[in-house]
C-alpha cells in the first residue's frame, strides 16, 4: 500500500504523470493527450485537448455499466415529511428530459442558466441538465435577497432562470417567486424565461409574461443526449463573497473538475462506488456542488440530499436518523452543525434510538473546527472525525487527512496535511517562507491542480489581481495560518474582510456598503465577533450624521432590515451599536481588528497610531450593553 508520503511525492515530482493516471477514472469522448497547458501562465488549463460530458460521467455511464437500479439520489426532507429515492436510471431520465426542455427554450452549449432553488431533487437535476447540454449553470443560494440575485444575473447573463415556488425554513416558508421577479426587475440583463417548479407547500403566482411552469414544460419535452464539450469549457459559475459588494464568479471547468472529484472521493473520503455519501450542506455552496451533486455521482455513490437542519427538524437526533435510515458511510458537514446538536443534546441521548453502524467517517469543513467540538463528535460517534480545509475557489480539499490513502494521526485544530496536487507554503509580508509554527499568509504554489478555478467569470484581470499578484508564482488563499514541523497546517484567520458565519462566507465590506446607504448613517464599520454556535457573527457600529437625533433601537431595527432585504437572511446581521465616532489611525484607517479584540475580550494593546484612545472606551461600553465580551465559550470556537 502506498503511503501518503509516496503519493504526495509522486504528485509533486511528476504532476502531469499523476493527473494523467487520475484521468483514467473518467470517460472521455476524446482522451487527454496534453495534460497541462501553461502557455498563458499564470493562468493554467488542464486537459486542453480532451473532450467529455460531465453529466454522462455522473449518470449515463453508471446506467450503462449496471448501476441503473442503484439509488443515485435520496431526497430526505423532514420539513415536508418526504423521503424519495431516485435510481441512476430514473435520475438520468429525469435529467435528460429537463435538458430537452432547456434546449427547447434555445439554451445551447455555453449559454448560462441561473438556478435559484431550495434543497429539492429538481435542483440537482437542473445542474445536471445544464451540464448535459453544455450549458453553464450558476446556482444562487436561497438565503440571498433579490438584490444579490440581481447582481449575479447581471454578471452571468443567463438565457433562462430555473426556480421553485418556495423554500422551507423552520417556522417560515420562503417565497422565491417574488424575490426572483424583483431581481429581474432590478437587473439590467433580462433572462428570456423563468421556469418555476411549483411545490405543493406554496404555489407561486405565474404573473410575468415569460413565466413557464416546470412540469408543463417538461411534460412536452423530448430527452436530450449528452453534448461533448471541451475539458476546459466552463461547467459552472459559483459566486462567492469578495472584499466588496460585487461577488466573484468562480469558474469551474469540466475535465479537471471531474478528474479531481473522482480522485478525492476515493483517496480523501475513502468512499467506494455504491457507498452512501451525505454532505449535509446546501447545493448553493461549493460543498453542495462538489459533494452533494458531482463528486458522489461521478464516483457511483448514492448521495443524500437533505432538506432540514441539524436541530429542530424535528430534534437533535435528525442527523442520526438520516445516517441509520439510509446507511450513510461518510458524513460531511460544518462544525457549526455539530455545535448546534451538542448545544441541544449535550449527552447525545438521541443517539440511543439509532443504529449508526454504517458510519465510517465524519468530515468537517467550511470554518475552523474547534478541538472541543471535534472531541465531542469523536466521543459520541466513535468514528474518525476529520477536519479538512478548502474554499469555493479550489472546489475540493487543499488540506486533509487522506483517509483513502493512509489515515494519519489527528491533530485537533489542524486540517492535517497538503492534499496531493497542492503545494502549501506560508509566506511573510516580503514573500519569504516562514519557519515552522510561524504564522503567515497561506499560499499555494502555481499551478494549482485540476478542479481548481481557472479564472473568474469574464474577469481574468480581477482573478490575477485578487489571487495572483500579491505573491508572484503563488495563489493567495487569503487565509492566515502556519505549518508545523510535521507538515500539519493550522488556519487561524482571514487576511481580508471575510467572516465565517455558520460555515457561510460573508463580506463585512458588503454589509458596510448597505449600512452606509442609510440616510442617517455618516460612517460605519462591521466586524465579526466570536459566537459559540455560529463561529462568528457580524456586528455593526454606526456613527450618525451630524445633527441627527435617532432612537438607537429604531435605527438598529431599520439597519438590520436593510441588510436582510439587500443581502439576505443568511447574513445573520442582528446587532448594531450607535457610537459617536469610530476608532481610527491618524491616517484615517478604521481599527477593526482592535475593535474585534475588545468585543471578544482578547488581550489587546492601544495601537500606537490611534488618533484618539478614548474612543475605544466608548466602543467597549457599547459592546458591554450588547453583552460583549461573551466569555470563553464563545471564543473557544475561534
Ligand atoms: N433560504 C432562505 N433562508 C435561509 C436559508 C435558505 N436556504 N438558509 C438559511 N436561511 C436563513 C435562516 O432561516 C436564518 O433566518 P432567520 O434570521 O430568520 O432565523 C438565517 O438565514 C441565518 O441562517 P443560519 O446562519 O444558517 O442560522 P440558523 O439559525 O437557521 O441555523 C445552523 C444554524 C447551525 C443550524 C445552520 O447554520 C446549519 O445547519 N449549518 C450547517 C452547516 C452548513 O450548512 N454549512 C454550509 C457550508 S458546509
Ligand atoms: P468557502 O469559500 O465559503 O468554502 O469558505 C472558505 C473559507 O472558509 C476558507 O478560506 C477559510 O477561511 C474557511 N475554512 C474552510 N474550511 C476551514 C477549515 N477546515 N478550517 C479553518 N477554516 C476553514
Amino acid at each position: 500500500m502506498a503511503t501518503y508520503q509516496d503519493v504526495y511525492r509522486r504528485s509533486r515530482d511528476n504532476p502531469q504523470g499523476f493527473w494523467r493516471t487520475a484521468a483514467y477514472a473518467i470517460d472521455w469522448d476524446v482522451a487527454p493527450s496534453e495534460i497541462l497547458d501553461d502557455r498563458l501562465a499564470p493562468l493554467y488549463r488542464w486537459y486542453p485537448d480532451a473532450v467529455l460530458n460531465t453529466c454522462y460521467n455522473a449518470l449515463d455511464r453508471h446506467v450503462e455499466r449496471g448501476r441503473g437500479e442503484q439509488a443515485a439520489l435520496i431526497y430526505d426532507s423532514p420539513v415536508t415529511e418526504t423521503v424519495r429515492s431516485y435510481s441512476y436510471r430514473e435520475l438520468r431520465d429525469e435529467v435528460a428530459v429537463l435538458a430537452g426542455a432547456l434546449r427547447s427554450l434555445g439554451v445551447t452549449k455555453g449559454d448560462r442558466v441561473v438556478i435559484y432553488m431550495p434543497m429539492i431533487p429538481e435542483t440537482a437535476m437542473a445542474m445536471l441538465a445544464c451540464s448535459r447540454i453544455g450549458a453553464v449553470h450558476s446556482v444562487v443560494f436561497g438565503g440571498f435577497a433579490a438584490n444579490e440575485l440581481a447582481t449575479r444575473i447581471d454578471d452571468a447573463k443567463p438565457k433562462v432562470v430555473l426556480s421553485a415556488s418556495c423554500g422551507i425554513e423552520p417556522g417560515r416558508v420562503v417565497e422565491y417567486k417574488p424575490l426572483l421577479d424583483r431581481a429581474i426587475e432590478l437587473s439590467s440583463h433580462k433572462p428570456n424565461h423563468s421556469v418555476v417548479f411549483q411545490r405543493p407547500e406554496l404555489l407561486a403566482e405565474m404573473n410575468q409574461p415569460n413565466d413557464l411552469d416546470w412540469v408543463e414544460l417538461t411534460a412536452s419535452s423530448e430527452p436530450a443526449a449528452c453534448v461533448p464539450v471541451s475539458a476546459t469549457d466552463p461547467l459552472y459559475i459559483l459566486y462567492t463573497s469578495g472584499t466588496t459588494g460585487v461577488p466573484k464568479g468562480v469558474v469551474r471547468d469540466n475535465g479537471g473538475h471531474a478528474v479531481a472529484l473522482a480522485w478525492s472521493m476515493k483517496n480523501l473520503y475513502g468512499a467506494e462506488p455504491g457507498d452512501v455519501y451525505w454532505a449535509a450542506s446546501d447545493v448553493g455552496w461549493v460543498v453542495g456542488h462538489s459533494y452533494i451533486v458531482y463528486g458522489p455521482l461521478i464516483h457511483g455513490c448514492t448521495s443524500v440530499l437533505y432538506e432540514g437542519k441539524p436541530v429542530g427538524t424535528p430534534d437533535p437526533g435528525a442527523f442520526w436518523r438520516v445516517i441509520s435510515q439510509h446507511g450513510v458511510s461518510v458524513l460531511f458537514t460544518a462544525p457549526t452543525a455539530f455545535r448546534a446538536i451538542r448545544r441541544d443534546d449535550p449527552q447525545a441521548s438521541h443517539l440511543e434510538r439509532y443504529d449508526l453502524s454504517s458510519l465510517e467517517t465524519l468530515f468537517l469543513a467550511g470554518e475552523r473546527c474547534d478541538p472541543d467540538t471535534l472531541h465531542w463528535a469523536e466521543r459520541v460517534l466513535g468514528v474518525p472525525v476529520i477536519d479538512h480545509w478548502w474554499q469555493t475557489e479550489t472546489g475540493w480539499p487543499v488540506a486533509c487527512n487522506p483517509m483513502g490513502i493512509e489515515p494519519l494521526a489527528v491533530k485537533p485544530g489542524s486540517p492535517a496535511v497538503a492534499v496531493p496536487g497542492y503545494d502549501i507554503r506560508v509566506l511573510d509580508d516580503d514573500g519569504q517562507e516562514v519557519d515552522p509554527n510561524q504564522i503567515g499568509a497561506v499560499v499555494l504554489k502555481l499551478p494549482l491542480p485540476p478542479g481548481t478555478l481557472p479564472t473568474l467569470w469574464n474577469a481574468d484581470d480581477r482573478y490575477r489581481q485578487a489571487y495572483l499578484e500579491r505573491y508572484p508564482g503563488y495563489y493567495l488563499t487569503s487565509d492566515a495560518g502556519f505549518v508545523d514541523e510535521d507538515g500539519y497546517l493550522s488556519i487561524m484567520s482571514r487576511i481580508d474582510d471575510i467572516i465565517n458565519v455558520a460555515g457561510h462566507r460573508l463580506s463585512t465590506g458588503a454589509i458596510e456598503e448597505v449600512l452606509a446607504e442609510h440616510p442617517d448613517v455618516a460612517e460605519c464599520a462591521v466586524i465579526g465577533v466570536a459566537d459559540e454556535l455560529k463561529g462568528q457573527l457580524p456586528m455593526g457600529f454606526v456613527v450618525l450624521q451630524a445633527g441627527t437625533q435617532r432612537d438607537a433601537a429604531d435605527l438598529s431595527e431599520e439597519l438590520v432590515q436593510m441588510v436582510r432585504n439587500r443581502i439576505g437572511p443568511v447574513a445573520a446581521f442582528k446587532q448594531v451599536a450607535v457610537v459617536t465616532r469610530l476608532p481610527k489611525t491618524r491616517s484615517g484607517k478604521i481599527l477593526r481588528s482592535t475593535m474585534r479584540k475588545v468585543a471578544d475580550g482578547d488581550d489587546w494593546s492601544m495601537p500606537a497610531t490611534i488618533d484618539d484612545p478614548l474612543i475605544l472606551d466608548e466602543i467597549g461600553e457599547a459592546l458591554g450593553s450588547l453583552g460583549y465580551p461573551r466569555g470563553d465559550d464563545a471564543k473557544a470556537v475561534l
